[in-house]
């Protein structure tokens, strides 16, 4: 696995489907919009105020961050650089590779985080210390 930076990571913009009357609707679809196959899609919501979510890193998930409802800012970290994204649209997604310690924090009221993801759920695939993560981003090419 490539140690990526968070310049490799970006918001891709997904079409929007208008109808004058009757609202939007946008796809995400394997194999034509996201450079991943979806294996898992789980939300997180009913977030209290003040209340920061993530705080870990993974080894070979790759994601997409989406605010379904309301707006959030999500910090990626990768050892050396970091960057912040405000996710406030539903057409919009933050792809977000392997090896990036992220925090997801300033949830509006209403706020739903929807990620999708290119594997199920391993627990091995989790570094939740993060001295252990910058040891693991610093030995690393
Ligand atoms: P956690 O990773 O702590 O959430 P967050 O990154 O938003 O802070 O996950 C919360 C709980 O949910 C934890 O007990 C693990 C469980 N969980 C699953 O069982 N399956 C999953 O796909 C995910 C993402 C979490």
């Amino acid at each position: 696995m490539e140690n990526y930076n968070v310049f490799d990571c970006s918001i891709i913009e997904f079409d929007r489907h208008h109808s004058d009357r009757k609202g939007n609707l946008t796809v995400v679809e394997n194999g034509t919009t996201l450079p991943f196959d979806v294996k898992r899609v789980y939300y997180i919501y009913d977030i209290p105020g003040g209340e920061s979510r993530g705080a870990h890193a993974h080894k070979e998930l790759e994601q997409l961050i989406v605010a379904a409802s309301g707006s959030f800012t999500v910090t990626l970290d990768d050892g050396k650089c970091k960057r912040s994204f405000l996710l406030n649209h539903p057409y919009q997604g933050l792809y977000v590779k392997p090896g990036m310690w992220r925090d997801l924090a300033d949830f509006s009221s209403g706020a739903v985080a929807m990620v999708l993801a290119s594997e199920v759920y391993q627990k091995e695939d989790y570094i939740r210390d993060y001295n252990e993560f910058l040891n693991y981003k610093n030995n690393r090419i």
